[in-house]
């Protein structure tokens, strides 16, 4: 089972029938439970829709900073409605940005999180520099899509890889998650110091 997506802008009318259909879809939580959690860490979901996946990452990393990104007005209301409703709104921070344009200084995150969102910037090698560009050396980032999102953009794992890797970012792990029916492709990268390539 797959999630839809709109493929074209996303708009109000958008924003809403995604929260409602996918808000809580499995994707949101699978690649969180999939990976190790310091706790202390500062967190940065790109595109972050509802902010359910932050929401989600509360619990497993109870004193990290965690900041949502989100491009669309509506989706973000969306998202600061939601956080309000759940008392979680002096946990998470949830910004105006883009991929593109993330607005967080050089070397100051370690997990980057980007679910069902890659396939949706503007412009994809930019976005991984920024990427590159905000993690701190040995931070890591989380890529995830629904492998039918993937055929359905004619893109492929090896070509994000490459992409990745062109940007500065190395892969660790590829792999295939599974919860009942839902299916996803989680691709861990980590930016290793540009003058040691050491982890930290
Ligand atoms: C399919 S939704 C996924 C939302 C959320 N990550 C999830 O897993 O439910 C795609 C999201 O990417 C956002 N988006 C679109 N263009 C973007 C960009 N250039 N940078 C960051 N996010 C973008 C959309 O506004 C939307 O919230």
């Amino acid at each position: 089972m797959t999630h839809t997506e709109p493929t074209g802008q996303w708009t109000e009318e958008t924003a809403q029938w995604y929260a409602d259909n996918y808000g809580n879809w499995p994707t949101t939580r699978m690649p969180l439970d999939a990976v190790e959690w310091r706790g202390e860490e500062t967190v940065v979901d790109l595109g972050c829709g509802t902010g359910n996946s932050l929401r989600y990452l509360a619990t497993l990393c109870p004193t990290g900073r965690l900041v949502g990104i989100e491009p669309t007005p509506a989706m973000l209301a969306i998202a600061r409605h939601q956080t309000d409703d759940a008392g979680l709104s002096d946990r998470i921070d949830l910004q105006a940005g883009a991929a593109e344009s993330i607005p967080a200084p050089d070397n100051s995150v370690d997990t980057v999180l980007a679910f069902s969102t890659y396939l949706h910037w503007q412009d994809i090698d930019s976005s991984l520099v920024e990427i590159a560009r905000v993690l701190k050396p040995g931070g890591r980032l989380l890529l995830s899509e629904e492998p039918e999102n993937l055929n359905m953009h004619n893109t492929t794992l090896a070509e994000i890889e490459s992409r990745l890797s062109r940007a500065g970012l190395s892969v660790v792990t590829t792999q295939q998650l599974n919860d009942a029916s839902v299916v996803c492709e989680l691709i861990i990268a980590k930016y290793l110091d540009p003058v040691t390539k050491a982890d930290t």
